[in-house]
């Protein structure tokens, strides 16, 4: 991180923090004395090789792991003094293996979302219903709203699930993986939604993705993990370099710019395919 991007950074309020935490499974510590924090209204992108932690420090982010020190906190205040419902209404999480309840279509799945809305005082409104219409027709659902969930393809369902975490309208928003399952055209319309969301109510997105030149096309920055630690976090040209990608993925790797975008495409290397000579 170079002083100006953390000069950037602090000029916006924090969302999400993890100061100095341990996060562990019973066979495994992950991370030890990791701290990492989100700007409010940014698009943050953790990637890093399989196993390096990018789902463990999600689901710390999404209350959904307990650090076994240190603490997390959620727009300043710390996360384990919320209530679950408070931290329902400020924060969506969408996990890498969602598990879809039987028998529930399209719609029904998606107006989970609106739960943390609701209350014995507070039933169900027009504003949950225009919340999910609006949900199912951004995420082009709206045709197969009466299906039942059980019976879409993966990357429908994926896109029922991420219908699900919208309709929340939460203000910070964890993506874990998003992308899987959708072929290439459905990735960039998720990811163009992901950045129109941002735009149009400021959501702070915190997301796990493999495809590093999307990551690096639709995020502000970008932090990689490695070996229990971030081995780099900032702007995605100050973060996609070749020694970067060597050491937190052990790819040689060539970067250009993405001719469509400017941000940096990500050129895979291999003894057949080596850099072109100039
Ligand atoms: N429930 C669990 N119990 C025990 N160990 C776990 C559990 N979940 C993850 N781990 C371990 O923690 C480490 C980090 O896993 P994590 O799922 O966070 O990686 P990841 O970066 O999300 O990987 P991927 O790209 O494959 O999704 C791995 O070594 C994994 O085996
Ligand atoms: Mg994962």
């Amino acid at each position: 991180m170079t002083t100006t991007q953390a000069h950037a950074r602090t000029t916006a309020p924090t969302a999400l923090a993890v100061h100095d935490v341990t996060l562990a499974y019973d066979s495994a510590t992950v991370f030890e004395g990791l701290s990492v924090s989100v700007a409010e209204g940014e698009v943050t992108t953790l990637v890093g090789a399989n196993g390096s932690g990018k789902s463990t420090l999600l689901r710390a982010f999404g209350r959904l792991l307990t650090p076994r020190a240190g603490s997390v906190s959620l727009r300043g205040r710390p996360l384990r003094e919320l209530r679950t419902r408070e931290v329902a209404r400020q924060l969506a999480i969408l996990p890498q293996k969602p598990v879809t309840p039987a028998a529930t279509t399209v719609r029904d799945l998606v107006s989970r979302g609106r739960h943390p809305h609701q209350s014995l005082l507070r039933p169900w409104s027009a504003a949950d219903a225009e919340a999910v219409d609006a949900a199912l027709a951004a995420t082009r659902l709206t045709d197969i709203a009466d299906r039942d969930a059980a019976a879409l393809s993966g990357g429908q369902l994926q896109r029922a699930w991420i219908a699900l975490v919208l309709a929340q309208q939460a203000p910070v928003v964890l993506l874990d993986e998003p992308t899987t399952f959708l072929d290439l055209a459905h990735q960039v319309d998720l990811l163009r939604l992901v950045r129109a969301v941002n735009a149009e109510r400021g959501t702070t997105v915190v997301m796990v993705l493999h495809d590093l030149t999307l990551a690096a096309r639709y995020s502000d920055r970008l932090v990689v993990l490695g070996e229990g630690r971030v081995v780099a976090d900032g702007r995605p040209w100050d973060v996609l370099t070749p020694e970067t990608l060597r050491s937190a993925f052990g790819l040689d790797a060539l970067v250009v710019p993405d001719p469509a975008s400017g941000t940096p495409l990500v050129v895979p290397l291999d003894a057949e395919h080596p850099a072109p000579s100039r």
